[in-house]
């Protein structure tokens, strides 16, 4: 059974008197994969700012789960540890540890400050670690230095990390920049292998990108939705093509 797993209810936000956010709303499904695009400055970032609680709207509300609990007044860890994990544009992978440590300390993360304290990693743990790993396409980097990887294996080691969270929604910003051909296409696989258990919203710039992921598109534009459904459908859209297509 799918439903909405995330209602964001006409939120507004206000930088010094400048609307970033206009009574947005949006819906999500749980095991949705959704792409978000518009032009720089439609909010788009911000949008994700006040889904994981970095940002306060001014008004409206972000209602999550089966129990719709609102997100506006919580704080980012609170609503992280509800299962809302973000993927921000710049790679935040611990650089100088292997692959195999960063996704195990991921793992370990995910059980709460005194697990921390007497965490060792067990068999399952590596089994889990193996099997992001090979989702991830680092199944032979595991021994690597993070730091020594490719930015796009940087960009999917953080998404491991993020699945190693066991999210039920997954938020991520751009991940395709950067990235050589073959990494985004093994990016769209990624993003889509993921959706298959979780909702999952990608914002993004790259047309072909978008067209690959193949999923229902959201075009915000001013703080607000601008236009909603298949990529033919909001492409044909006239406003769409002025605003952002066809610059
Ligand atoms: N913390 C902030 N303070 C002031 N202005 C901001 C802040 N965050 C975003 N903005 C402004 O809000 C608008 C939307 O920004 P953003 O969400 O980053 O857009 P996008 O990600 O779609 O490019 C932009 O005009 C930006 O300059
Ligand atoms: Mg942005």
């Amino acid at each position: 059974m799918s439903g909405a797993i995330l209602e964001v209810d006409a939120i507004s936000v206000s930088f010094d008197g400048f609307k970033a956010i206009n009574k947005l709303s949006f819906n999500i499904d749980s095991g949705e994969l959704r792409a978000i695009i518009g032009p720089n400055g439609a909010g788009k970032t911000t949008f994700m700012d006040i889904i994981t609680g970095k940002t306060r709207p001014d008004s409206g509300d972000v209602l999550w789960g089966d129990k719709n609990i609102s997100l506006i007044k919580k704080s980012e860890s609170d609503i992280a540890n509800m299962g809302v994990c973000r993927k921000f544009q710049k790679p935040t992978v611990f650089e100088d540890q292997s692959v195999n440590d960063n996704l195990t300390m991921a793992l370990k993360n995910n059980r709460g400050p005194l697990s921390v304290l007497f965490y060792r990693p067990n068999q399952a743990d590596q089994e889990k670690v193996d099997n992001i790993a090979t989702d991830i396409g680092l199944s032979d980097q595991l021994d690597r230095r993070a730091g020594d990887l490719s930015h796009g294996q940087k960009q999917w080691l953080e998404i491991g990390m993020l699945l190693a969270q066991d999210p039920q929604l997954l938020l991520v910003d751009e991940p395709a920049a950067g990235m050589t051909l073959d990494e985004r296409n093994q990016t769209v696989a990624l993003l889509q292998r993921a959706a298959k258990t979780r909702a999952v919203v990608v914002v993004e710039h790259d047309m072909e990108f978008i067209r690959n992921l193949d999923c229902k598109v959201t075009v915000l534009h001013e703080g607000s939705v601008l236009a909603e459904g298949t990529l033919d459908h909001v492409t044909k859209n006239q406003t769409v093509i002025d605003v952002y297509l066809g610059r």
